[in-house]
């Protein structure tokens, strides 16, 4: 039999695509109606003992959650995975972006595995390198790029993180996005803020005290971003057009309405919300930050929380003494986040322990070396 060039391609790029992503099996995946799924996760999760580390972002599902070593937001599980260089297998249920993360910030010994590789982030995809190749090109052409320091929030591909580090930026998170800001305009005159422009108006103006006229809003489906010379040249924040389509539900209106419906209630909410909710809001944060908010709340207090429904409803079950909403009437899950479910973890785990490596996350060495330059600097920011 004979093949065609194309076809031998084509199946050369599948078997890359296998090994890209360890993808060894369809059709394996456990029914999620099995109902020894629960037994059959301990059992698999006792089997791998300390060769693995399971890490659960606040957004998981209970299901996920309950088999979590160490659950956090993403800068507590970037942390968490720099900070252990003996587990053998990092089983991270979160988004890609996070598991890239984790692969960049531990030894190439380690493996990092993300249960369903479709578990994307729509707000990281608003960046492409060759997207943001080309905005510096611009501020390159303009002379602006040597006084500009890129700050990319964690959300966003290895490639972008990578193009930080190597132009003299860091990496943030929302926990720490003030820091990294404050620290980025001590080192230039612009910070260029990718991806999120509602975390990078939201840190320049409620939390530096810049002006909304300080921003300008980089739009990278136009030539020059859609701004002129000038308004470049007068810019402090660049902000790159991103935005998160779960947070960007949040309105000015919900606000209002829970305020008008729950007397003394408290608004909580996540800082990729937009400006006007955040600037409406009583308390601002991180997931990590929003749960221990509402551990320090007094009994009988009452709060509206905007940020994801798993998480907000985690916290409604663990406070019946407060009373705990979620922010807009319509309830809404990150979609990528739940695709991580015990199926998924079920599988990877059993699959490990019959000695297979499934849905691996490798950062190619090249991109890995300049991300970690930008990780390390956010991870040692004052
Ligand atoms: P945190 O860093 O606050 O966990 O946020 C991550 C995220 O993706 C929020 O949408
Ligand atoms: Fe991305 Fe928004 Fe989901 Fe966070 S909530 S992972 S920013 S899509």
């Amino acid at each position: 039999m004979t093949m065609a060039l194309t076809d031998l391609l084509l199946l050369g790029r599948e078997s890359d695509l296998e090994s890209e992503r360890g993808v060894s099996c369809t059709g394996e995946l456990p029914s999620p109606s099995d109902p020894s799924l629960v037994e059959r996760a301990q059992k698999a999760r006792a089997a791998l003992g300390d060769r693995a580390l399971i890490l659960g972002h606040h957004y998981q599902r209970d299901e996920v959650i309950a088999f979590a070593d160490i659950t956090g937001d993403s800068f507590k599980l970037a942390q968490a995975a720099a900070a252990s260089p003996t587990a053998e297998y990092i089983i991270f249920c979160g988004v890609h972006f996070m598991a890239e993360s984790a692969d960049i910030l531990t030894s190439v010994e380690q493996k990092v595995i993300l249960p369903d590789l479709a578990a994307g982030c729509s707000m990281a995809d608003m960046a492409t390198a060759s997207q943001v190749d080309e905005c510096w090109k611009v501020l390159t052409d303009l002379g602006l790029a040597d006084a500009t320091i890129p700050v990319t929030y964690m959300n966003s591909s290895a490639a972008i993180k990578s193009f930080t580090g190597k132009n003299g930026g860091t990496v943030c998170t929302s926990s720490n996005a003030k820091r990294a800001m404050t620290w980025a305009l001590e080192q230039g005159e612009k910070v260029l803020f990718l991806p999120d422009q509602h975390l990078g108006r939201n840190t320049a103006v409620l939390g530096l005290g810049l002006t909304l006229e300080d921003c300008v809003l980089w739009n990278p489906w136009k030539p020059m971003g859609g701004l002129t010379e000038n308004e470049i040249r007068q810019a402090k924040i660049i902000l790159w057009r991103g935005h998160c389509s779960v947070h960007g539900r949040f309105s000015l209106d919900s606000v209002k309405e829970v305020r008008e419906r729950i007397s003394g209630v408290k608004v909580l909410v996540h800082p990729e919300c937009q400006h006007e909710v955040v600037a409406a809001a009583d308390v601002v944060g991180s997931t990590e930050m929003i749960i221990k908010t509402i551990e320090a709340a007094p009994v009988g207090s009452a709060w509206a929380i905007g940020t994801e429904l798993n998480l907000v409803s985690r916290l409604a079950k663990a406070h019946p003494d407060k009373s705990v909403v979620f922010l807009d009437k319509t309830v809404c899950y990150c979609s990528t986040m739940n695709r991580i479910d015990l199926p998924h973890l079920v599988w990877v785990m059993e699959s490990l322990v019959n000695g297979h490596l499934v849905n691996q996350i490798q950062v190619q060495p090249e991109v890995a070396k300049y991300s970690k330059i930008a990780l390390e600097r956010m991870l040692a920011l004052p």
